[in-house]
């Protein structure tokens, strides 16, 4: 997949193994990194020990180096391509350290090298010996990797590589956007809205009582996490993949089923309701329901999952970004006087 957003071609299966090798071998944590991941508080959130451990190795960054030592222009996209090799390789075995050491005990598992990227962090894990679970981490990894450059991760990762910042700060920065519950954080918030109205109404509701519980999350001000899209007019086919993935392993599960049932229900409430201008389920109204049943139930977990996936796309945007020479970024400004006139000028038109 990296191979396939950073050339556009698909690769060969002898490409793919040089990849996995390449990773293999750039994959070792420094003990620095152990030692700092290991003094941040315990119960500090996944996703700031996530950002955190990353901006921590940017001391090693290539470019950096090589920017203080007066590169060519014409050069930066190479250190950069150094830099997140580097950053991919070690992501599955950052968030793998992050999750034993939050959640089961600091008791760590050693990489499997014979195993590719995906399955080996599935591996390190450490949930499930369940070979569908390696597949479910290869489906996720894929399905939240890339997105044009407009979300708030690839478009920060974009916006602090443009001041030549390396990948390390970068990527760090785009982990900090990712964060926010109305992007990445919204997995998270979905199995925690589905649990409290399992708690609520019960482990199997009807779609009536799921109609109304929608409805009091809406009359509450809160938006229903997992629907609408700020750029898709239908239903995400990354829902559908995961659905799909739902319906062969594990069809039976309970939560999957509340989730079905509000794929029913919540697009017409959400049309009723009349804003969304995106009534259908977005990625992250499915991914929970997976992870939970192989044994993730740390949702906090959840939107780690998303930084290590999405690395690939926005990282490999970056290289370009440095290929192809692309500026400082500076957004237009404008004065409150500026938007005073607009507004009126607006509303003169409705007039
Ligand atoms: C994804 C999202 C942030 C897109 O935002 P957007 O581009 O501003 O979306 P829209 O233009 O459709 O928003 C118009 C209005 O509908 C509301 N709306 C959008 N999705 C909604 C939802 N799922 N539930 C309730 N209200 C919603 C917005 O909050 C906004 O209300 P406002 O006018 O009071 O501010 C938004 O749909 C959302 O908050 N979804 C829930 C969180 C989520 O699933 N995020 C993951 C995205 S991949």
């Amino acid at each position: 997949m990296f191979y396939l957003l950073l050339t556009g071609d698909i690769p060969t299966y002898e490409e793919c193994v040089a990849i996995t090798e390449e990773w293999r071998r750039r994959s070792e944590l420094p003990k620095y990194l152990i030692d700092f991941m290991n003094a941040i508080p315990v119960d500090t959130h996944p996703m700031t020990q996530f950002s955190l451990a990353i901006l921590q190795l940017q001391k090693d960054s290539i470019f950096a180096e090589r920017y203080r030592k007066g590169m060519h222009k014409l050069d930066y996209w190479d250190p950069m391509y150094e830099d997140v090799m580097n950053i991919l390789a070690k992501l599955p075995a950052i968030a793998a350290y992050i999750y034993r050491r939050t959640y089961k005990g600091n008791v760590h598992i050693p990489a499997d090298p014979k195993l590719d990227w995906g399955g080996n962090f599935a591996h390190m894990l450490g949930v499930t010996d369940d070979p569908a679970f390696k597949d479910l981490m290869r489906l996720y990894l894929v399905l939240h990797c890339d997105h044009e450059g407009g979300n708030v991760s690839a478009h920060t990762c974009h916006l602090v590589g443009s001041a030549l910042s390396d990948a390390y700060y970068s990527l760090s920065a785009a982990m900090n956007g990712l964060a926010g519950p109305l992007h990445g954080l919204a997995n998270q918030e979905v199995l925690r809205w589905i649990m409290e109205m399992m708690e609520k109404i019960g482990q199997d509701p009807t779609k009536e009582q799921i109609s109304q519980y929608i409805w009091d999350t809406l009359n509450a001000g809160k938006v229903v996490p997992g629907y609408g899209h700020a750029v898709l007019r239908k239903t995400d086919p990354r829902f559908i993949a995961q659905r799909e993935f739902a319906l062969k392993h594990l069809p039976d599960d309970p939560i999957f089923k509340v989730v079905s049932k509000v794929f029913e229900v919540a697009p017409d409430i959400l049309m009723k309701h009349g804003k969304a201008k995106n009534p259908w389920p977005n990625v992250d109204a499915h991914s929970g329901c997976l992870l939970w049943h192989y044994g993730v139930t740390e949702y906090d977990f959840y939107t780690v999952f998303f930084g290590v996936s999405r690395a690939l796309g926005v990282l490999a945007q970056l290289i370009w970004d440095r290929g192809l020479g692309l500026p400082i970024e500076r957004p237009k400004s404008v004065t409150t006087e500026w938007i005073e006139q607009f507004i009126a000028s607006q509303q003169a038109n409705k007039a």
